[in-house]
């Protein structure tokens, strides 16, 4: 199990006084990749201020992945119309699932909220069945947070 209790040190360091959102997210994609493991994309999906039914891909660490996700589609959109995140043992087995690296065989993903408004999802895919359990929901929404807390008031709409 990853020593979640570090990480987010870590990611609390790795922020502290950075006032932009961009390198934020994209130091934090790159510290959950390099400190998790079995993972093959790890990364982020915002909603578009211009589209609130829409998200966008952000800062990710992986394979290329899809620009656009509807609310409601996929494991992302998912997570997004329930407010809630969403585990997946099984991508196969999720109907609906949008499968962007074909090696993908579980997936976590974690909505992010700033003021109680959802801005945007954290979503994680490991190439291994059953990557991710209860500790890592509780661990990653914690990371979430604290990511969350050094956003803008305004984010996504100013991202540097
Ligand atoms: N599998 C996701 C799509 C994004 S990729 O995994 C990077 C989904 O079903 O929403």
């Amino acid at each position: 199990m990853p020593d979640y209790a570090r990480l987010h040190e870590t990611l609390a360091a790795l922020i502290d006084g950075v006032p932009h959102p961009l390198p934020n997210l994209a130091n934090a994609s790159a510290l959950l990749w390099e400190s998790l493991e079995d993972l093959n994309w790890a990364g982020f999906y915002l909603l578009s201020p211009a589209r609130p039914d829409l998200l966008v891909l952000g800062p990710f660490q992986g394979r290329t992945a899809c620009i656009e996700i509807p609310v409601g589609r996929g494991v992302c959109g998912t997570a997004v119309a329930r407010e809630a995140s969403v585990v997946v043992p099984d991508v196969h087995a999720f109907p609906g699932h949008i499968a962007c690296d074909s090696a993908s065989e579980s997936e976590i993903v974690v909505p992010i909220r700033k003021n109680g408004r959802i801005v945007g999802v954290l979503d994680l895919d490991s190439p291994k069945k059953n990557t991710f359990g209860e500790e890592d929901r509780a661990g990653l929404e914690t990371f979430v947070r604290i990511l969350a807390d050094a956003l803008p008031d305004d984010f996504p709409a100013r991202l540097l």
